[in-house]
């Protein structure tokens, strides 16, 4: 029968044992470095590249940027860069949705801008930062101001020469605004 010598059956645990040691003590002096210099990740960025990044447009309009749009000006922009997913007319396509009409109360519903978002500084702060999805953040502001503008207009909430900016966009009534509830308070 084999009988496994003791020196044989221990050497591989010290080994194990010795190699743990060396980790924990390996971590402890990282982390000594790390803490004097930094784990020494990313770069410092300055104001005007953060910029880039702080792009939420709340309901009350702040958030927004300077400059203005017409949808009579975002028509170009639109069938430019959306209307080859979103359809002529905001109707969608296959795996895009429609970004006009609709109506909650159909069976199923149809949810689109107009038939369900509350505040038009939504779609502001959602084109800017996602739209077109293969080159996000491509337009500029004055071109967000002008294709929102488009899509309000698709979905009959401006008329074609309304001037959508900072003071305007926050006035702009949602047909669905007032059927939410506010739980903006609740803990
Ligand atoms: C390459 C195709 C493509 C292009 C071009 C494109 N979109 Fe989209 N868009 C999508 C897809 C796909 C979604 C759904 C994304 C999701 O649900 O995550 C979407 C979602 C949206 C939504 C949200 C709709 C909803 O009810 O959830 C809006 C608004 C929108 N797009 C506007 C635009 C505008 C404005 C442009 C042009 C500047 C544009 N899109 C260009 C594919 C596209």
């Amino acid at each position: 029968m084999f009988t496994p010598d003791r020196k044989q059956v221990s050497r591989p645990v010290k080994g194990r044992a010795f190699l743990v040691s060396l980790a924990a003590g390996g971590l402890i002096l990282c982390s000594a470095v790390m803490a004097a210099d930094g784990p020494g990740l990313g770069k410092h960025i300055d104001e005007s590249q953060l910029q880039g990044w702080d792009l939420i447009v709340q309901p009350d309009g702040t958030g927004l940027p300077e400059g203005s749009g017409t949808a009579a000006q975002g028509q170009a922009v639109y069938e430019q860069s959306c209307a080859a997913c979103h359809g002529m007319k905001g109707e969608g396509s296959a795996g895009v949705p429609a970004l006009a009409g609709g109506s909650l109360t159909t069976t199923p519903p149809l949810m689109t801008v107009g038939s369900y978002w509350p505040h038009a500084s939504t779609l502001y702060d959602y084109v800017r930062r996602a739209m077109p999805p293969l080159a996000p953040k491509s337009l500029s502001n004055i071109e967000v101001y002008q294709v929102v503008a488009y899509v309000l207009q698709l979905n009959g909430i401006v008329e074609r020469d309304f001037v959508l900016d900072r003071a305007s966009l926050p006035q702009v009534k949602m047909p669905n605004s007032g059927n939410f509830i506010d739980r903006s308070q609740v803990q």
